[in-house]
């Protein structure tokens, strides 16, 4: 399975200047649930964001240069190109068919994986971002069955009512 995980907003905004455009705990949470204990895949821009590997996880870290340095980092492992990825997916699936590979952004590296994506855990933040720089791809949403789908009302913690969903690729 490749799965996308990512929040955005009505117009599909996921970032600006490098980081999140919004701090939702619920949201993080759920991320963090969703990940925990699987592969996560993610540009180099967004490990930087990030400023640290994700623990409990496997990260892989995109980025085409050869030279890197992840000594900081117990389990990560940089990939140089999209094929090498798919090839580590391809690998675990013989051994594990319930294997998760998560592909976490960002930008870039969502419009790369989008037609690899099998599944997509989508949460939408009813609210709009004049100011983002970084876009989730338009998605054809006829092209996925909904799984389920979770409203979440906004509250003293997370100051946007969000929706997560989750898809799976017909
Ligand atoms: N809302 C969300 O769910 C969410 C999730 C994640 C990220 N974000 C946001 O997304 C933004 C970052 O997205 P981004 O598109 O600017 O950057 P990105 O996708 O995180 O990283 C882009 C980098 O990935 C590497 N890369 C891309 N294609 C490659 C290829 N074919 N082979 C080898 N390396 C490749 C390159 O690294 P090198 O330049 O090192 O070669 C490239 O600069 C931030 O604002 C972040 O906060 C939002």
């Amino acid at each position: 399975m490749i799965t996308l995980i990512s929040a955005m907003g009505k117009n599909n905004e996921i970032g600006i200047h490098n980081t999140l455009l919004w701090d939702l705990p619920t949201d993080m949470k759920h991320f963090r649930t969703r990940t925990q204990n699987k592969t996560v895949v993610m540009g180099r821009k967004t490990f930087e964001s990030i400023g640290m590997e994700l623990p409990h996880r496997k990260n892989i870290i995109l980025t085409r240069d050869k030279h890197y340095d992840i000594s900081s980092c117990k389990n990560t492992i940089l990939a140089h190109s999209v094929q090498e990825i798919l090839d580590i997916h391809e690998k675990e699936m013989q051994t594990h068919p319930e294997y998760e590979m998560m592909i976490i952004g960002g930008s870039n590296i969502y419009e790369i994986f989008l037609q690899y994506a099998t599944h997509l855990s989508l949460t939408f933040v009813d609210a709009t971002f004049p100011n983002a720089d970084s876009f989730f791809p338009n998605i054809t949403f006829t092209d996925y069955t909904q799984l389920s789908c979770k409203n979440i009302p906004k509250d003293e913690k997370n100051i946007f009512d969000i929706k997560i969903c989750e898809f799976k690729k017909i």
